[in-house]
Protein backbone atom coordinates (compact mmCIF):
# COMPACT_ATOMS: atom_id res chain seq x y z
CA UNK A 1 0.00 0.00 0.00
CA UNK A 2 1.16 3.74 -0.68
CA UNK A 3 -0.70 5.78 1.70
CA UNK A 4 -0.61 9.45 2.28
CA UNK A 5 2.18 11.66 1.88
CA UNK A 6 3.89 14.77 1.08
CA UNK A 7 7.26 15.12 -0.65
CA UNK A 8 9.55 18.19 -1.92
CA UNK A 9 13.27 18.78 -2.00
CA UNK A 10 13.77 22.08 -2.98
CA UNK A 11 17.28 21.61 -4.01
CA UNK A 12 18.74 21.70 -7.46
CA UNK A 13 21.02 19.06 -8.01
CA UNK A 14 24.22 19.36 -10.50
CA UNK A 15 25.64 15.80 -11.36
CA UNK A 16 28.33 14.63 -12.59
CA UNK A 17 32.48 15.26 -13.81
CA UNK A 18 32.85 19.24 -13.80
CA UNK A 19 29.59 19.96 -12.78
CA UNK A 20 31.26 22.69 -10.76
CA UNK A 21 32.16 24.91 -13.38
CA UNK A 22 28.87 26.29 -13.61
CA UNK A 23 29.27 27.56 -9.18
CA UNK A 24 30.15 31.27 -10.42
CA UNK A 25 26.48 31.46 -12.24
CA UNK A 26 24.77 29.94 -9.24
CA UNK A 27 26.62 31.65 -6.59
CA UNK A 28 25.83 35.40 -7.99
CA UNK A 29 22.27 34.82 -7.33
CA UNK A 30 22.57 34.60 -3.89
CA UNK A 31 25.12 37.98 -3.72
CA UNK A 32 29.24 38.70 -3.72
CA UNK A 33 29.68 37.42 0.22
CA UNK A 34 30.51 34.11 0.69
CA UNK A 35 31.49 32.02 3.76
CA UNK A 36 33.59 29.12 2.35
CA UNK A 37 33.34 25.78 4.90
CA UNK A 38 35.41 22.69 4.75
CA UNK A 39 37.03 19.84 6.75
CA UNK A 40 40.71 19.32 7.87
CA UNK A 41 42.48 19.32 4.44
CA UNK A 42 41.18 17.01 2.12
CA UNK A 43 39.79 19.57 -0.17
CA UNK A 44 43.41 21.20 -0.62
CA UNK A 45 44.86 17.85 -1.31
CA UNK A 46 42.93 16.95 -4.03
CA UNK A 47 42.95 20.70 -5.74
CA UNK A 48 39.11 20.97 -5.26
CA UNK A 49 39.99 23.98 -2.65
CA UNK A 50 42.49 25.72 -5.70
CA UNK A 51 39.53 25.22 -8.18
CA UNK A 52 37.03 26.62 -6.26
CA UNK A 53 38.99 30.08 -5.41
CA UNK A 54 39.79 30.29 -9.21
CA UNK A 55 36.20 30.23 -10.03
CA UNK A 56 35.14 32.69 -7.06
CA UNK A 57 37.65 35.42 -7.87
CA UNK A 58 35.37 37.95 -8.08
CA UNK A 59 33.60 36.90 -4.98
CA UNK A 60 34.19 38.17 -1.48
CA UNK A 61 35.44 35.49 0.39
CA UNK A 62 35.43 34.22 4.29
CA UNK A 63 36.46 30.99 5.16
CA UNK A 64 36.02 28.15 7.98
CA UNK A 65 38.27 25.36 8.10
CA UNK A 66 38.68 23.02 10.45
CA UNK A 67 35.03 21.50 10.51
CA UNK A 68 35.79 18.14 12.44
CA UNK A 69 33.90 14.69 11.70
CA UNK A 70 30.85 15.01 13.96
CA UNK A 71 30.57 18.67 13.81
CA UNK A 72 30.53 20.55 17.02
CA UNK A 73 28.42 23.35 18.25
CA UNK A 74 31.36 24.45 19.38
CA UNK A 75 33.68 26.12 18.21
CA UNK A 76 32.14 25.07 14.30
CA UNK A 77 29.26 26.48 14.63
CA UNK A 78 29.43 29.23 16.94
CA UNK A 79 32.47 30.42 14.88
CA UNK A 80 31.09 29.76 11.78
CA UNK A 81 27.46 31.85 12.62
CA UNK A 82 29.55 34.69 14.11
CA UNK A 83 31.82 35.25 10.76
CA UNK A 84 28.43 35.36 9.44
CA UNK A 85 27.23 38.24 11.05
CA UNK A 86 30.45 40.21 11.45
CA UNK A 87 30.63 39.98 7.63
CA UNK A 88 27.36 40.79 6.31
CA UNK A 89 27.69 36.49 4.40
CA UNK A 90 24.95 36.34 1.81
CA UNK A 91 25.50 32.82 1.28
CA UNK A 92 27.15 29.97 2.55
CA UNK A 93 29.22 27.42 0.15
CA UNK A 94 30.53 23.92 2.10
CA UNK A 95 33.09 21.99 0.73
CA UNK A 96 33.74 18.48 2.00
CA UNK A 97 31.65 15.78 3.23
CA UNK A 98 28.50 15.24 5.64
CA UNK A 99 29.96 16.95 8.47
CA UNK A 100 30.91 20.13 6.26
CA UNK A 101 27.99 19.84 5.00
CA UNK A 102 25.63 19.59 8.28
CA UNK A 103 27.83 22.46 10.11
CA UNK A 104 26.83 25.13 7.65
CA UNK A 105 23.43 24.05 7.63
CA UNK A 106 23.28 24.92 11.21
CA UNK A 107 25.29 27.75 10.84
CA UNK A 108 22.95 29.26 7.87
CA UNK A 109 20.36 29.09 10.95
CA UNK A 110 22.23 30.37 13.80
CA UNK A 111 23.82 33.55 11.35
CA UNK A 112 19.79 34.89 11.66
CA UNK A 113 19.14 34.06 15.43
CA UNK A 114 20.10 36.38 17.73
CA UNK A 115 19.75 34.14 20.93
CA UNK A 116 21.85 30.99 21.81
CA UNK A 117 22.09 28.47 18.50
CA UNK A 118 21.93 25.58 20.66
CA UNK A 119 18.42 26.57 20.91
CA UNK A 120 17.89 25.88 17.13
CA UNK A 121 19.58 22.83 16.96
CA UNK A 122 18.12 21.23 20.29
CA UNK A 123 14.16 22.25 19.14
CA UNK A 124 13.43 24.40 21.83
CA UNK A 125 13.00 27.36 19.21
CA UNK A 126 11.94 27.44 15.33
CA UNK A 127 14.12 29.52 12.95
CA UNK A 128 12.29 32.27 10.95
CA UNK A 129 15.40 32.17 8.45
CA UNK A 130 18.48 31.06 7.37
CA UNK A 131 21.18 31.63 4.97
CA UNK A 132 21.25 29.77 1.88
CA UNK A 133 23.50 26.65 1.05
CA UNK A 134 25.47 26.20 -1.57
CA UNK A 135 27.36 22.69 -1.55
CA UNK A 136 29.87 20.86 -3.11
CA UNK A 137 29.73 17.62 -1.51
CA UNK A 138 32.95 15.22 -1.69
CA UNK A 139 31.78 12.05 0.41
CA UNK A 140 28.89 9.49 -0.62
CA UNK A 141 27.21 8.73 2.18
CA UNK A 142 24.91 10.93 4.75
CA UNK A 143 22.92 12.88 1.90
CA UNK A 144 22.78 15.73 3.45
CA UNK A 145 23.65 17.81 0.12
CA UNK A 146 19.79 16.51 -0.77
CA UNK A 147 17.66 16.81 2.62
CA UNK A 148 16.98 19.03 5.38
CA UNK A 149 18.62 17.45 7.96
CA UNK A 150 22.03 18.23 10.05
CA UNK A 151 23.37 16.52 12.79
CA UNK A 152 25.74 18.44 15.72
CA UNK A 153 27.81 17.36 18.34
CA UNK A 154 27.66 19.37 21.76
CA UNK A 155 30.47 18.23 23.66
CA UNK A 156 29.77 19.86 26.97
CA UNK A 157 26.65 18.02 27.27
CA UNK A 158 27.76 14.67 25.25
CA UNK A 159 24.62 15.41 22.83
CA UNK A 160 24.62 15.08 19.21
CA UNK A 161 21.13 16.40 17.52
CA UNK A 162 19.18 15.59 14.67
CA UNK A 163 18.42 19.16 13.51
CA UNK A 164 15.69 18.90 10.49
CA UNK A 165 13.60 22.52 9.08
CA UNK A 166 13.29 22.75 5.86
CA UNK A 167 14.74 25.99 6.24
CA UNK A 168 18.05 24.28 5.86
CA UNK A 169 17.88 22.21 2.47
CA UNK A 170 20.60 22.92 0.33
CA UNK A 171 19.46 25.57 -2.45
CA UNK A 172 21.96 23.91 -4.89
CA UNK A 173 24.31 20.80 -4.46
CA UNK A 174 27.05 20.06 -7.03
CA UNK A 175 27.70 15.78 -6.64
CA UNK A 176 31.06 15.38 -8.60
CA UNK A 177 32.34 11.50 -8.23
CA UNK A 178 35.67 12.22 -9.73
CA UNK A 179 35.88 14.07 -5.89
CA UNK A 180 35.43 11.30 -4.31
CA UNK A 181 37.91 9.36 -5.94
CA UNK A 182 40.62 10.61 -2.90
CA UNK A 183 38.09 9.09 -0.25
CA UNK A 184 39.82 6.41 1.71
CA UNK A 185 39.09 2.67 2.25
CA UNK A 186 37.53 3.68 5.70
CA UNK A 187 35.45 6.11 4.59
CA UNK A 188 34.16 4.63 1.35
CA UNK A 189 33.40 1.56 3.58
CA UNK A 190 31.63 3.63 6.64
CA UNK A 191 29.86 5.92 3.97
CA UNK A 192 28.76 3.18 2.34
CA UNK A 193 27.37 1.48 5.78
CA UNK A 194 25.40 5.12 6.28
CA UNK A 195 23.31 4.61 3.36
CA UNK A 196 22.55 1.47 3.48
CA UNK A 197 21.56 1.90 7.44
CA UNK A 198 18.94 5.00 5.66
CA UNK A 199 17.51 2.44 3.56
CA UNK A 200 17.38 -0.39 5.97
CA UNK A 201 14.93 2.06 8.89
CA UNK A 202 12.83 2.56 6.02
CA UNK A 203 12.73 -0.60 4.71
CA UNK A 204 11.85 -1.98 8.31
CA UNK A 205 8.35 0.01 8.35
CA UNK A 206 4.70 -0.92 7.34
CA UNK A 207 2.68 -0.07 5.45
CA UNK A 208 5.55 -1.00 3.05
CA UNK A 209 4.48 -1.28 -1.07
CA UNK A 210 6.23 -3.42 -3.43
CA UNK A 211 7.11 -0.60 -5.70
CA UNK A 212 9.19 1.09 -2.39
CA UNK A 213 10.44 -2.20 -1.85
CA UNK A 214 11.75 -2.52 -5.27
CA UNK A 215 13.21 0.98 -5.27
CA UNK A 216 15.15 0.39 -2.23
CA UNK A 217 16.33 -2.97 -2.65
CA UNK A 218 17.52 -2.02 -5.85
CA UNK A 219 19.58 0.93 -3.43
CA UNK A 220 21.02 -1.82 -1.38
CA UNK A 221 22.42 -4.05 -4.67
CA UNK A 222 23.67 -0.73 -6.12
CA UNK A 223 25.56 0.18 -2.79
CA UNK A 224 26.87 -3.50 -1.97
CA UNK A 225 28.10 -4.44 -5.45
CA UNK A 226 29.55 -0.74 -5.83
CA UNK A 227 31.63 -0.19 -2.53
CA UNK A 228 33.69 -3.55 -3.48
CA UNK A 229 34.31 -1.93 -6.79
CA UNK A 230 35.43 1.40 -5.56
CA UNK A 231 37.44 -0.24 -2.33
CA UNK A 232 39.45 -2.03 -5.57
CA UNK A 233 39.89 0.44 -7.75
CA UNK A 234 39.40 4.26 -6.03
CA UNK A 235 39.09 5.81 -9.37
CA UNK A 236 36.17 3.44 -10.95
CA UNK A 237 33.99 6.90 -11.99
CA UNK A 238 31.21 3.96 -12.72
CA UNK A 239 30.83 2.43 -8.76
CA UNK A 240 31.57 6.00 -7.39
CA UNK A 241 29.01 7.32 -9.77
CA UNK A 242 26.08 4.79 -8.43
CA UNK A 243 27.61 5.58 -4.45
CA UNK A 244 27.43 9.31 -4.92
CA UNK A 245 23.83 8.79 -6.69
CA UNK A 246 22.38 6.36 -4.43
CA UNK A 247 23.76 7.89 -1.28
CA UNK A 248 21.76 11.65 -1.79
CA UNK A 249 18.94 9.70 -1.86
CA UNK A 250 18.98 8.39 2.02
CA UNK A 251 17.36 11.08 4.38
CA UNK A 252 15.08 12.84 2.54
CA UNK A 253 11.95 10.65 2.21
CA UNK A 254 12.02 9.94 -1.30
CA UNK A 255 12.70 6.10 -0.61
CA UNK A 256 9.61 6.10 1.60
CA UNK A 257 6.76 7.61 -0.09
CA UNK A 258 3.56 6.50 1.20
CA UNK A 259 5.50 4.11 3.37
CA UNK A 260 4.99 3.66 7.35
CA UNK A 261 7.72 5.82 9.49
CA UNK A 262 9.81 3.06 11.50
CA UNK A 263 11.18 6.31 13.83
CA UNK A 264 15.14 5.33 13.05
CA UNK A 265 16.14 3.49 15.69
CA UNK A 266 19.70 2.73 14.59
CA UNK A 267 20.50 6.18 14.16
CA UNK A 268 19.05 6.96 17.44
CA UNK A 269 21.65 4.23 19.22
CA UNK A 270 24.34 5.53 17.10
CA UNK A 271 23.81 9.29 17.91
CA UNK A 272 24.64 8.40 21.21
CA UNK A 273 27.63 6.43 20.67
CA UNK A 274 28.92 8.98 18.82
CA UNK A 275 28.30 11.50 21.05
CA UNK A 276 29.68 9.57 23.58
CA UNK A 277 32.58 8.36 21.89
CA UNK A 278 33.14 10.40 18.74
CA UNK A 279 33.04 7.10 16.86
CA UNK A 280 32.63 7.36 12.43
CA UNK A 281 28.84 7.34 12.07
CA UNK A 282 28.79 4.50 9.70
CA UNK A 283 30.81 2.36 11.53
CA UNK A 284 28.55 2.29 14.52
CA UNK A 285 25.81 1.65 12.31
CA UNK A 286 26.99 -1.34 10.65
CA UNK A 287 27.77 -2.90 14.33
CA UNK A 288 24.38 -2.05 15.48
CA UNK A 289 22.64 -3.30 12.15
CA UNK A 290 23.01 -6.99 12.48
CA UNK A 291 22.10 -6.75 16.59
CA UNK A 292 19.36 -4.64 16.16
CA UNK A 293 18.03 -6.85 13.75
CA UNK A 294 18.20 -10.17 15.76
CA UNK A 295 16.52 -8.15 18.65
CA UNK A 296 13.33 -6.93 16.26
CA UNK A 297 12.97 -10.44 14.88
CA UNK A 298 9.48 -11.64 15.67
CA UNK A 299 6.16 -13.05 13.87
CA UNK A 300 5.56 -8.95 13.14
CA UNK A 301 8.58 -8.33 11.70
CA UNK A 302 9.71 -11.62 9.47
CA UNK A 303 7.90 -10.30 6.49
CA UNK A 304 10.37 -7.87 6.13
CA UNK A 305 13.41 -9.85 6.33
CA UNK A 306 12.10 -12.47 3.61
CA UNK A 307 11.52 -9.85 1.56
CA UNK A 308 15.50 -9.17 1.94
CA UNK A 309 16.65 -12.74 1.75
CA UNK A 310 14.59 -13.45 -1.52
CA UNK A 311 14.95 -9.81 -2.90
CA UNK A 312 18.83 -8.94 -2.28
CA UNK A 313 20.20 -11.98 -1.61
CA UNK A 314 18.24 -14.29 -3.56
CA UNK A 315 17.77 -16.97 -0.69
CA UNK A 316 15.54 -19.99 -1.61
CA UNK A 317 12.12 -19.07 -1.21
CA UNK A 318 11.23 -22.66 0.37
CA UNK A 319 13.40 -21.63 3.33
CA UNK A 320 10.99 -21.56 6.77
CA UNK A 321 10.92 -17.51 7.65
CA UNK A 322 12.63 -17.77 10.80
CA UNK A 323 15.73 -19.80 9.01
CA UNK A 324 15.50 -16.53 6.16
CA UNK A 325 15.82 -14.05 8.73
CA UNK A 326 19.06 -15.08 10.18
CA UNK A 327 20.52 -15.53 6.49
CA UNK A 328 19.55 -12.07 5.80
CA UNK A 329 21.21 -11.23 9.12
CA UNK A 330 24.24 -13.15 9.19
CA UNK A 331 24.40 -12.01 5.51
CA UNK A 332 24.82 -8.45 6.65
CA UNK A 333 27.36 -8.84 9.18
CA UNK A 334 29.32 -10.83 7.05
CA UNK A 335 29.07 -8.30 4.37
CA UNK A 336 30.05 -5.58 6.72
CA UNK A 337 32.94 -7.31 7.64
CA UNK A 338 34.16 -8.09 4.31
CA UNK A 339 34.28 -4.50 3.26
CA UNK A 340 36.68 -4.10 6.74
CA UNK A 341 34.08 -2.73 9.17
CA UNK A 342 35.55 -4.51 12.79
CA UNK A 343 32.04 -5.85 13.81
CA UNK A 344 32.57 -4.92 17.69
CA UNK A 345 32.34 -1.46 18.88
CA UNK A 346 35.16 -1.94 21.49
CA UNK A 347 37.39 -2.32 18.66
CA UNK A 348 36.17 1.88 18.54
CA UNK A 349 37.12 2.27 21.86
CA UNK A 350 33.60 2.36 23.05
CA UNK A 351 33.35 1.22 26.24
CA UNK A 352 31.12 -1.13 27.73
CA UNK A 353 30.48 0.63 31.37
CA UNK A 354 28.41 3.38 29.76
CA UNK A 355 26.00 1.37 28.49
CA UNK A 356 23.15 1.80 30.34
CA UNK A 357 23.89 5.76 30.59
CA UNK A 358 23.63 5.42 27.35
CA UNK A 359 20.28 3.72 27.03
CA UNK A 360 18.88 6.08 29.17
CA UNK A 361 19.96 9.03 26.89
CA UNK A 362 18.64 7.82 24.04
CA UNK A 363 15.11 6.96 25.28
CA UNK A 364 15.57 10.73 27.16
CA UNK A 365 16.41 12.11 23.99
CA UNK A 366 15.36 10.39 21.23
CA UNK A 367 12.01 8.39 21.86
CA UNK A 368 12.80 4.44 20.84
CA UNK A 369 10.15 3.20 22.41
CA UNK A 370 7.05 4.67 20.99
CA UNK A 371 3.81 2.36 20.51
CA UNK A 372 3.27 3.98 16.73
CA UNK A 373 6.76 2.57 15.91
CA UNK A 374 7.61 -0.83 13.94
CA UNK A 375 9.38 -2.30 16.57
CA UNK A 376 9.59 -0.23 19.41
CA UNK A 377 12.99 -0.25 22.11
CA UNK A 378 12.95 -0.20 25.72
CA UNK A 379 16.01 0.19 28.16
CA UNK A 380 16.52 -3.62 28.23
CA UNK A 381 16.20 -4.04 24.52
CA UNK A 382 18.62 -1.16 23.90
CA UNK A 383 20.96 -2.74 26.80
CA UNK A 384 20.64 -5.63 25.04
CA UNK A 385 21.65 -4.36 21.45
CA UNK A 386 24.47 -2.53 23.00
CA UNK A 387 26.10 -4.99 24.92
CA UNK A 388 25.83 -7.58 22.10
CA UNK A 389 27.54 -4.85 19.89
CA UNK A 390 30.80 -4.80 21.91
O1 LIG B 1 37.90 16.98 7.12
P1 LIG B 1 38.44 16.58 5.81
O2 LIG B 1 39.89 16.85 5.65
O3 LIG B 1 37.63 17.11 4.65
O4 LIG B 1 38.37 14.96 5.74
C1 LIG B 1 37.17 14.23 5.80
C2 LIG B 1 36.96 13.58 7.16
O5 LIG B 1 38.16 13.31 7.79
C3 LIG B 1 37.28 13.06 4.87
N1 LIG B 1 36.88 13.36 3.49
C4 LIG B 1 35.74 13.91 3.04
N2 LIG B 1 35.75 13.96 1.70
C5 LIG B 1 36.95 13.46 1.30
C6 LIG B 1 37.67 13.08 2.44
N3 LIG B 1 38.91 12.56 2.38
C7 LIG B 1 39.45 12.40 1.15
N4 LIG B 1 38.80 12.72 0.02
C8 LIG B 1 37.55 13.24 0.05
N5 LIG B 1 36.91 13.51 -1.10
O6 LIG B 1 36.41 12.09 5.40
C9 LIG B 1 36.34 12.23 6.81
C10 LIG B 1 34.91 12.09 7.26
O7 LIG B 1 34.13 13.16 6.76
P2 LIG B 1 32.65 13.39 7.29
O8 LIG B 1 32.13 14.59 6.60
O9 LIG B 1 32.63 13.37 8.78
O10 LIG B 1 31.89 12.07 6.80
P3 LIG B 1 30.39 11.83 6.44
O11 LIG B 1 30.04 12.43 5.13
O12 LIG B 1 30.18 10.40 6.60
O13 LIG B 1 29.55 12.64 7.55
C11 LIG B 1 29.32 12.10 8.82
C12 LIG B 1 28.45 13.04 9.65
O14 LIG B 1 27.14 13.22 9.07
C13 LIG B 1 26.13 12.92 10.05
C14 LIG B 1 26.82 11.89 10.91
O15 LIG B 1 26.18 11.72 12.14
C15 LIG B 1 28.21 12.48 11.03
O16 LIG B 1 28.23 13.51 12.00
N6 LIG B 1 24.89 12.51 9.37
C16 LIG B 1 24.20 13.43 8.66
C17 LIG B 1 22.99 13.15 8.06
C18 LIG B 1 22.24 14.16 7.30
N7 LIG B 1 22.60 15.40 7.29
O17 LIG B 1 21.25 13.85 6.66
C19 LIG B 1 22.38 11.83 8.15
C20 LIG B 1 23.31 10.77 8.60
O18 LIG B 1 22.55 9.71 9.12
C21 LIG B 1 24.33 11.18 9.61
O19 LIG B 1 23.83 11.13 10.93
ZN1 LIG C 1 23.21 7.95 8.86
Amino acid sequence: MIGNFTYHTPTKMYFGKDCIKDLPEVLKKYGKNVLLTYGGGSIKKMGLYGRVKDLLKDFNIVELSGIEPNPKYDPSVIGGARLCKENDIDVILAVGGGSVLDCSKAIAACALYEGEGWDLISGKVKAKAALPIVDIITLAATGSEYDMGCVISNTAINDKRGYLDELLYPAESFLDPEYTFSVNAWQTACGTADAINHVLEQFFADPHSTFNDGVMISALRSLMENVKIALKKPDDYAARSELMYVCSWGCNGILANGAGYSGWPMHSIEHALSAYFDITHGAGLAIITPRWMKEILSEKTVERFVTLGIGLFGFDKSLPDAEMAEKVIEAFYTFFESIGIPMHLGELGVKAEKTEEMADHILKYDSTNEPWMFAPLGRDALIRILTASM
